[in-house]
């Protein structure tokens, strides 16, 4: 069948919204990042007061979360747009409020559980590139391909911060450096579904190397181009 799932994780801005969404379009599949199921959680929350520790009403939050994916209302380079609620909140998701809380939110076992079935639906619809942290562990352990997309902390830090510029957020480098280490150590470190590469992934250091290449190779993996 016409089934294909390439699965790429790795820490904060790694260049995966990038790489995948290139290849995808290479592959001719669709490219989600489950990343925003988690940001749209968080916002949810931060929005209706629940606490980012109050793991029981953040599991009710999440089975009941109203979250659409739509086509992209701007031709900017987006993929899609996301909707909680019946709001365009595409740009919400990436507030700094919201990034330091994410990972708090993500911790919870309940949280996760509640936000499994969505992902793995998406998982199964046909063509697709999925990023995350736990796609290849946990998510889609069967996954086609699996891609491990790391950079190194100060690479990773200059990209945030040139991202977060572009939506006129300045802040200095260290600053950046140490929410991302927060936020990563955060993620690696939680008892269920913590980052890391599956063992049967591909480790792509993205340092000194362009956006092609990395596209390039991981189209290859898929036994595409
Ligand atoms: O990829 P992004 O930075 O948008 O992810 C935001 C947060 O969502 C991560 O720091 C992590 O806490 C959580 N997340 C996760 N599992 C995923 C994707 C994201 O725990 N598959």
């Amino acid at each position: 069948g016409d089934r294909l799932v390439v699965a790429i994780d790795g820490p904060a801005a790694a260049g995966k919204t990038t790489v995948a969404s290139a290849a995808a379009r290479r592959l001719d599949a669709l490219f989600f990042d489950t990343g925003v199921i988690y940001r749209a959680l968080t916002l949810a929350a931060l929005r209706h007061g629940v606490a980012p520790e109050d793991g029981l009403r953040l599991a009710g939050l999440a089975r009941h979360l109203d979250i659409q994916v739509k086509p992209p209302s701007q031709p900017d380079g987006r993929f899609y747009d996301v909707w909680l609620e019946g709001e365009d909140v595409t740009q919400q998701l990436r507030d700094p409020e919201v990034d330091r809380a994410v990972s708090a939110v993500s911790a919870h076992p309940a949280v996760r559980r509640a936000l499994l079935d969505v992902q793995r639906r998406i998982a199964r619809s046909g063509r697709v590139v999925l990023t995350g942290r736990d796609i290849g562990t946990v998510v889609v352990p069967d996954a086609d391909v699996k891609i491990w997309l790391d950079a190194s902390l100060e690479e990773r830090a200059r990209r945030r911060q040139r991202d977060l510029a572009a939506q006129g957020i300045e802040r200095s480098l260290d600053e950046v450096m140490e929410e991302m280490e927060r936020r990563d150590r955060a993620d690696a470190e939680r008892a269920i579904a913590p980052m890391k590469p599956a063992k049967d992934a591909v480790v792509i250091v993205t340092d000194g190397r362009s956006v092609e290449e990395v596209v390039e190779e991981i189209v290859r993996l898929a036994g595409g181009g």
